[in-house]
């Protein structure tokens, strides 16, 4: 039996396992799931042992690592897979069409929370390499897995506990799948992901909400505060007002531009998909460069007063809201941080005191756009996918994958298999699931691949 067919042979029980693993509730940013975060960790640790890998699960100071390792033979190369098996909270929970953590099948879409981010994906490595060992008896490569607890909440624990495992991990090259495809019919190889900065912005006002009618004129109001020191985030043309915030920023390549220009890009489709009547964003930047190549400040959240049915009229006794700042190459989290906490502290009025958290972030990742893996990857890819892959960038972050480089000293393939409209992170997550069958056949061809590298 070759690989391939064993995974035509085990759809069935493969599509059960991966739906005991998306019934757990892995919400890593919730104290609430901190027993559902280890059962899930000892349950997908608990497959791996079946399955042929010697796994343990390791305590981290926050969520446990799941780690995995398959020895195949001293010169072969030795592949380092990375997922996560947190996922971000359900929320708001009436907007689902049916329960979060009850994977259900519909229209071809495996529907649950981490379907796509990040459980469906990493499966897809995991079962493909299954396939490997039980159709050869072994693998082409040694493979080290690493599954993470909490990449939704910026992988707090994780490059600490790289550094203490450092020889234990060492590797050649790393393999993600957290990213999306280009489009439906359109695999990708992403050369690059956007670094994170967060904050938290607090304005107070008098010690307690007090009569808008009594007040209200005499003092400032937090409300009205936060938004005005908000507003003053950007310019007109959508550049970031933050003194020193593109500070080293270098400007899109021209290769860069050459590159996303190559990319089929529909404006109706893209408004369309996402329900805006119009495009917004930095002015001479195009949308992929402005999601991809360039930095952005956003509100997350944004609170102040009273929310609930009917009036209330007051002077509400504080305002706050949460931002993150996706960043590009050069950019350092915590300076950002630092750089908005003074900007904030100095356009505040001396009506309100003003606090700012600093949550810090990630770096921005840039990664070999060509070389033998990025080969070696396309042609898994065009085993799974019957075509060739593009070459893209993605604006989101995956924290670790700075990490990877800089501690362990290797480059890593991002290789996602989602859509960006399969609605990570909100409502509805899902994915498709003849490409989670794709995938799984290039899960299964990759290592074949990766092994012709060294040679
Ligand atoms: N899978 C995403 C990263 C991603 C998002 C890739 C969109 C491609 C397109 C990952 O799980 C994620 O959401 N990361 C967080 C990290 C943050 C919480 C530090 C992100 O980007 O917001
Ligand atoms: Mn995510």
């Amino acid at each position: 039996m070759t690989p391939l067919e064993y995974l035509k042979k085990t759809e069935k029980k493969r599509l059960g396992e991966l739906f005991h693993f998306l019934t757990f509730p892995s919400v890593s940013a919730k104290s609430e799931h901190k027993k559902d975060m280890v059962a899930c960790a000892q349950w997908l640790s608990g497959h791996l042992n079946k399955i042929g890998f010697k796994s343990k699960t390791c305590a981290t100071g926050g969520h446990p690592v799941v780690y995995g390792e398959y020895f195949a033979g001293k010169d072969l190369p030795t592949v380092l897979y990375y997922g996560h098996y947190d996922v971000q909270p359900p929320e708001p929970l009436d907007l689902w069409k049916s329960s979060p953590f009850k994977p259900v099948i519909r229209s071809g879409y495996i529907w649950a929370r981490g379907a796509a981010d990040n459980k469906g994906q990493l499966f897809t490595h995991v079962k493909g390499l299954e396939a490997v060992i039980r159709s050869d008896g072994t693998l082409p490569i040694n493979v080290k897995l690493l599954f993470e607890g909490e990449e939704e909440v910026q992988s707090e624990h994780l490059p600490t506990w790289i550094s203490k495992n450092k020889k234990m991990l060492k590797s050649d090259i790393a393999v993600v799948s957290d990213t999306a495809m280009f489009g439906p019919t359109l695999p990708a190889v992403t050369f690059g992901l956007r670094g994170i900065a967060a904050v938290e912005l607090y304005v107070y006002g008098p010690k307690a909400d007090v009569h808008s009618g009594s007040f209200g004129g005499a003092i400032a109001n937090p409300g009205n505060v936060l938004c005005q020191m908000v507003a003053k985030l950007h310019d007109k043309d959508g550049r970031v007002l933050i003194p020193g915030f593109y500070k080293g920023v270098r400007p899109v390549s021209a290769w860069e531009r050459k590159q996303f220009k190559k990319l089929p890009y529909d404006k109706k489709k893209y408004l369309k998909n996402l329900g805006v009547p119009e495009l917004h964003g930095e002015k001479g930047y195009s949308t992929f460069e402005r999601c991809w190549s360039r930095p952005t400040c956003d509100v997350n959240g944004i609170t102040s007063g009273y929310q609930g049915e009917g009036a209330k009229t007051i002077i509400p006794s504080y305002a706050s809201c949460k931002i993150t700042m996706r960043l590009v190459p050069n950019q350092d989290p915590n300076d950002i941080c630092q750089k908005i906490a003074r900007y904030f502290t100095k356009i505040a009025p001396k009506s309100v005191k003003v606090k700012v958290d600093q949550l810090g972030g990630a770096k921005a990742v840039v990664v070999p756009n060509e070389g033998p893996w990025l080969d070696a990857a396309s042609r898994a890819i065009k085993v799974g996918f019957g075509k060739e892959p593009v070459f893209m960038k993605e604006g989101g972050s995956i924290p670790i994958v700075g990490d990877f480089k800089s501690i362990l000293g290797v480059d890593t393939l991002l290789i996602g298999y989602c859509q960006n409209n399969d609605n990570i992170h909100s409502p509805n997550e899902r994915f498709k699931l003849r490409d989670f069958e794709r995938a799984c056949k290039t899960g299964a061809a990759l290592p074949f691949e990766l092994a012709k590298v060294e040679a």
